[in-house]
C-alpha cells in the first residue's frame, strides 16, 4: 500500500487482492467499454489555464452540498454488492465519508441495512440511493426506513431501468451467481479474501432486501433475481413528481446527460442532479458528463446543484468539473479500488489522494478557494 501514489495504483492492488470476478464486477463496463474508456480520454480534453502571482498560502477546499458544509468538493457514489470486495464493505466506506467530511451515498443495493449505515453516519452526510421498484410499496417503506433513519437526501437513479450489458462481467459465469471452472480455481487463489468475505460470514446478502423476502430467499443470487423482477421501465417524470412529493429531505435526480431532462427535474423540485452515464456501466457510446455541463449550466444558471460523476480518478478532473459550474463530483471506482485494495484504510487513501491532488491543482491554478476556480480556467481542445 505505501507504494500506491494514485488511484490507478490502487486499482493494480485491488486487482491482485480481490479474485478476478469480483475485480470485474467492479472495473468493467457495457457492451465494448467505449463510454468505459472515454470516462477517463475526456478529462484529457480539457485543459486548464492557471493564474500566477495569488496568495495560495491557505487553500480551503471545503464547500456546502445542498446547503450543508462538506470538507472537500466530492462525495462517495452509490455502489451495490460491497461486501463482496471485502467484508462490511458499506460500513468501511461510510466510516470514510465521515472521517473526511463528505457524504456517502448508500445504495438500494448495499450489503448494509440503512440502520447500520446510519449508525455508523451519525452527524454525517448519508444519502441514500433508490431504485424505483415496481412494487411501490417497497419504494416507500424504503424511503420511509432511510428518512427515519435520519438520511438528509434522497438519489433516485434513472438511468438503469434496463441493465447495462455487462459482457466482461458476464463471463465469469455459467449461470446466474454460478461461476465457471476457472473462475472457483481464482477464487481458491485468494485466501486472504476467503478469510475476509466468505469463511466466516458467508457469502454476503443485500441489507436493505432482507424484509421483502422470505428468510429462505435472503441470499445474493435470490436477492439480485428479485430485483431484476422488481425493475420497473414503465419509470417516468410523473412517478418522479410524486417521489418528489413523497420525500422531505432534499432530493437529487441521478443518471441525466440532457439538457432538457435536468430541466425537468428543476420543475419537479429536485434540489440538485447527478450528471452521470453509470460509470459507462450502462448505455454504450453515452457522452460523458463534462461534455453537457458549460451548456447545461449556461440553460439553468443557478436552477439546482449540478453534480457529476464517472472517470473521476484525479484531482485536476475534479478542478475540471468545478471550474465550469459543477457543486461537486461523486467518486465510484476510485473508492472501491481503495476498498478492494485495503479496506478502509484503502478507501482513506483514495480520498486522501483526492484531497492532495486537487489542493495541489488549485494551487497551482492561483485558486485558494473552490470559488475562485472559474469557467475561463478551464478550456476544451482536442485530446493530449
Ligand atoms: C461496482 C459498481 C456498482 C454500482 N452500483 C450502483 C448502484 O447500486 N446504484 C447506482 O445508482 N449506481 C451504481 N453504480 C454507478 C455509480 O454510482 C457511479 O455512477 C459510477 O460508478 C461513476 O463512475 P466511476 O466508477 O468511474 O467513478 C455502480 C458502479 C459500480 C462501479
Amino acid at each position: 500500500m505505501s507504494e500506491a501514489l494514485n488511484i490507478e495504483d490502487l486499482r493494480t492492488l485491488a486487482k491482485r487482492r480481490i479474485p478476478g470476478f469480483a475485480f470485474c464486477y467492479v472495473d468493467g463496463g457495457a457492451d465494448d467499454e467505449v463510454t468505459l474508456a472515454h470516462n477517463r480520454a475526456i478529462f484529457r480534453q480539457f485543459r486548464l489555464i492557471p493564474r500566477q502571482l495569488r496568495d495560495v498560502s491557505n487553500i480551503d477546499i471545503s464547500t456546502q452540498f445542498l446547503g450543508q458544509k462538506v470538507e472537500r468538493p466530492f462525495g462517495i457514489c452509490p455502489t451495490g454488492y460491497n461486501g463482496m470486495l471485502t467484508h462490511q464493505g458499506d460500513l468501511k466506506l461510510a466510516r470514510a465519508a465521515r472521517r473526511f467530511g463528505i457524504p456517502f451515498i448508500q445504495s438500494t443495493m448495499s450489503t448494509s441495512s440503512i440502520e447500520d449505515i446510519a449508525a455508523e453516519m451519525q452527524g454525517g452526510e448519508h444519502w441514500f440511493q433508490l431504485y424505483v421498484l415496481k412494487d411501490h410499496s417497497i419504494s416507500a417503506r424504503l424511503m420511509e426506513r432511510a428518512h427515519a433513519a435520519g438520511c438528509s437526501t434522497l438519489v433516485v437513479t434513472t438511468d438503469a431501468v434496463i441493465l447495462g450489458n455487462r459482457e466482461s462481467d458476464r463471463r465469469n459465469y455459467t449461470r446466474p451467481q454460478v461461476l465457471t471452472p476457472s473462475r472457483k480455481i481464482n477464487v481458491l487463489l485468494h485466501p486472504r479474501w476467503i478469510m475476509d468475505v466468505l469463511v466466516p460470514h458467508g457469502i454476503p446478502i443485500f441489507g436493505n432486501l432482507t424484509e421483502f423476502l422470505p428468510k429462505s430467499q435472503w441470499s445474493a443470487r435470490d436477492g439480485a433475481r428479485f430485483i431484476s423482477q422488481q425493475m420497473t421501465r414503465a419509470l417516468d417524470w410523473d412517478h418522479l413528481e410524486r417521489l418528489r412529493a413523497d420525500w422531505p429531505g432534499k432530493f437529487v435526480v441521478k443518471g441525466l446527460l440532457h439538457c432538457d431532462d435536468v430541466e425537468k427535474a428543476i420543475g419537479i423540485g429536485a434540489d440538485g442532479v447527478i450528471l452521470s452515464n453509470h460509470g459507462g456501466r450502462q448505455l454504450d457510446g453515452a457522452v460523458h458528463p463534462m461534455e453537457q455541463l458549460s451548456a447545461i449550466k449556461d440553460r439553468i444558471g443557478n436552477g439546482c446543484e449540478i453534480y457529476l460523476d464517472s472517470g473521476f480518478r484525479r484531482g485536476t478532473d475534479i478542478a475540471k468539473a468545478l471550474s465550469l459550474g459543477a457543486q461537486g463530483a461523486f467518486i465510484g471506482r476510485a473508492s472501491l479500488y481503495g476498498l478492494a485494495a485495503s479496506g478502509q484504510q484503502g478507501v482513506e487513501l483514495a480520498l486522501n489522494m483526492l484531497w492532495d491532488e486537487l489542493e495541489a491543482c488549485m494551487g497551482q491554478l492561483g485558486c485558494a478557494s473552490v470559488g475562485d476556480l472559474r469557467p475561463e480556467m478551464t478550456i476544451a481542445g482536442a485530446p493530449i
